[in-house]
């Protein structure tokens, strides 16, 4: 039977004042890719000793996690001392997630454009998933946007099934005793300005929240990771921190209800310092119905695998206390940059 109560309040320990969320959900060709960077094997074992660092890292699995998405291995895995990798996380006080999603694939009829698939045989894995310790789910929609001013990408069909998509999987979660993450994320990568991010972005949450309302899910029992409202990665001219600030706050309280717990943004490719800057900046000038916060991939680990560098636990374990701190902080509209200058 579903628990709105117990929905609501782990959504609500997800965005915990001065936490946030660490996603250590890559795919196995994803990790891959990342370990490339630092010349490592992609195996089994790698994996598990990556992120088995970043969960036995303390202050910041007490102090600044509120909650990790695994991959489906990982949840599974064990370190040598038989301690289940979600046990650890669950010990530092943060819920352990899993990614749900079996990943974005070519949308038909649609050139460049991506539906998420993976709603085939959830309901018996989100079971599985709740026996397992996982207590809230994420789900990742890839919206991307045409190059050169083409205004048909992207189109309302792609926007369209992939926000049912995304209700489908949240009822699923809520059936299930699991917190669903609704993740639309409008690609920064692109020759796109700002104002093109904010009118798909604002879009696609219009679409998402009527999809969500028609689906019957409840939103107190949801959290959104939203991309922020920024330029596109190749475009001339790159938006200020507080213009991204101000866009982002803009777009976002023209269309999430106040009835959703809070939002947890994803970094999307920004530099780990922007990502950073402008959570805090958001945190700090505006009055929010809601509490913003992070759950950032490679702004929080790009910088702790790269002092891990594939054995360094020490060095890769200050590299993510660090980043945890900083994210926070930022969390709280107490960052700024002398915090960074004095930790190197
Ligand atoms: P990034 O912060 O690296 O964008 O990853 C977050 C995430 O979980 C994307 O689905």
């Amino acid at each position: 039977m579903m628990d709105l109560d117990q929905l609501n309040e782990i959504a609500l320990r997800m965005v915990a004042p001065g936490k946030g969320i660490l996603a250590a959900d890559e795919s196995t060709g994803t990790i891959g890719k990342r370990f490339e960077g630092i010349g490592l094997e992609n195996t089994e074992t790698n994996r598990r000793n990556w992120r088995e660092m970043l969960f036995r890292t303390e202050p910041a699995m007490s102090e600044h996690i509120s909650g990790v998405i695994l991959y489906d291995e990982t949840l599974r895995q064990s370190s040598d001392d038989g301690t289940r990798l979600a046990e650890l996380i669950a010990k530092a006080g943060a819920v352990p997630g899993i990614k749900v999603d079996t990943g974005a694939k070519d949308l038909a009829g649609a050139p460049g454009e991506k539906i998420t698939e993976g709603l085939d045989g959830l309901r018996d894995r989100l079971n599985e998933y709740y026996e397992l310790g996982a207590r809230f789910a994420k789900w990742r929609a890839v919206i991307n946007i045409g190059a050169n001013g083409d205004e048909s990408m992207p189109s309302q069909y792609c926007i369209g099934v992939n926000t049912h998509a995304l209700a489908r999987y949240a009822a699923l979660c809520q059936e299930a005793n699991i917190v669903p993450i609704v993740e639309p994320e409008v690609i920064m990568e692109g020759d796109h300005d700002i104002e093109r991010c904010f009118e798909v972005t604002e879009y696609t949450l219009r679409k998402l929240y009527a999809e969500l309302f028609d689906q019957g899910v409840v939103l107190e029992g949801t959290v959104l990771k939203p991309n922020m409202v920024i330029s596109g990665s190749k475009c001339a001219e790159q938006a200020s921190r507080e213009e991204v600030a101000e866009l982002t706050v803009q777009c976002l309280m023209n269309t999430v209800p106040a009835a959703v717990p809070g939002i947890a943004f994803l970094s999307g490719g920004q530099s780990d310092e922007d990502a950073t800057a402008h959570l805090s900046i958001m945190n700090e000038g505006f009055d929010l119905p809601w509490p913003m916060t992070f759950s950032y991939g490679r702004a929080l680990q790009a910088a702790p695998l790269k002092a891990w560098n594939g054995s360094n636990v020490e060095a890769g374990q200050a590299a993510f206390n660090h980043r945890a701190r900083m994210n926070g902080l930022a969390s709280l509209g107490e960052w700024n940059e002398s915090l960074e200058q004095a930790a190197e």
